[in-house]
């Protein structure tokens, strides 16, 4: 009864704001921060390849608790996947709400967007587009990887690389963009952009935008550079 009332009024039978909402934003933060930390530690794992067969499989075999039961359990990382593969979805349904609903919503962000020329403004846009994408994308991936019947190791990846390798090369790129702006984009929502004055207080965003860039650019590249090493396996 209080929803349908709600549904009609548009308001709260008591005439408070519903924290629904709120309690949306955090979770949608919550797991996309989540997802970022997971994509930088993915993004060192992939390309530990630089270093070597051998090292690539050894970390494949510590994430399969190897360090528990001798020779790892396979089924680890299909559990780990399967977990994040829940996350990624729960995430993809609280941001789904910020998407454009119609071409009229379209159009107003992409005038607001031009008009006011603001770099954060058009990240956001980015990260619509790099999110859309990775609807299709990643979950391409962890289907892959949830229901993979076989023990990952080097060769059945460079084997994936092979056949794949525009695939990863674009996950990587949609993947990087979202997870940097999208980790910009908490601390701006949920830490701090004050200072004393607004010169300290651009400077503030500034550095730790740099930093957080710096720090998904860096390891962007060196995962560029293992999907060629992977790709000439
Ligand atoms: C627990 C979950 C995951 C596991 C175990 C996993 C495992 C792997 C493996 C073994 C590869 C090598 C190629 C292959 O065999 O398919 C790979 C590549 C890749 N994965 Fe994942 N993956 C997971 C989740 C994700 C997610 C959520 C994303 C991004 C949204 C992602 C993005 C990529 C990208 C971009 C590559 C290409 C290599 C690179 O450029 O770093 N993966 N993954």
């Amino acid at each position: 009864m209080v929803g349908l009332i709600e549904g009609f009024l548009g308001k709260q039978a008591d005439c408070k704001k519903s924290r629904v909402p709120a309690v949306f934003d955090r979770w949608q933060s919550i797991t996309g921060f989540i997802l970022a930390c997971f994509i930088l530690c993915h993004m060192v794992f992939t390309s530990t390849i630089l270093l070597g067969k051998d090292a690539f499989n050894a970390v494949v075999e510590f994430a399969e608790a190897s360090f528990l039961i001798k020779g790892g359990l396979p089924i680890v990382t299909n559990l780990i996947a399967a977990v994040i593969f829940v996350v990624f979805i729960a995430h993809a349904f609280l941001a789904m709400r910020k998407f454009p609903a119609n071409f009229r919503q379209l159009i107003m962000f992409k005038g607001h967007k031009d008009r006011m020329k603001h770099w954060d403004t058009t990240l956001w846009w980015f990260q619509f587009l790099t999110g859309f994408a990775l609807f299709f994308t990643a979950s391409a991936h962890l289907v892959d990887i949830v229901f993979n019947p076989h023990k990952i190791t080097a060769e059945h990846s460079a084997a994936n690389f092979h056949t794949l390798e525009f695939f990863y090369f674009a996950l990587l790129v949609f993947m990087v963009v979202h997870a940097g702006v999208g980790m910009y984009r908490l601390y701006v929502k949920w830490i701090s952009i004050e200072g004393a004055n607004k010169q300290e207080m651009f400077a503030k965003r500034n550095r730790v935008k740099t930093i957080i860039f710096a720090i998904f650019g860096v390891l962007a590249l060196i995962a560029l550079i293992a999907d060629f090493v992977w790709v000439s396996l």
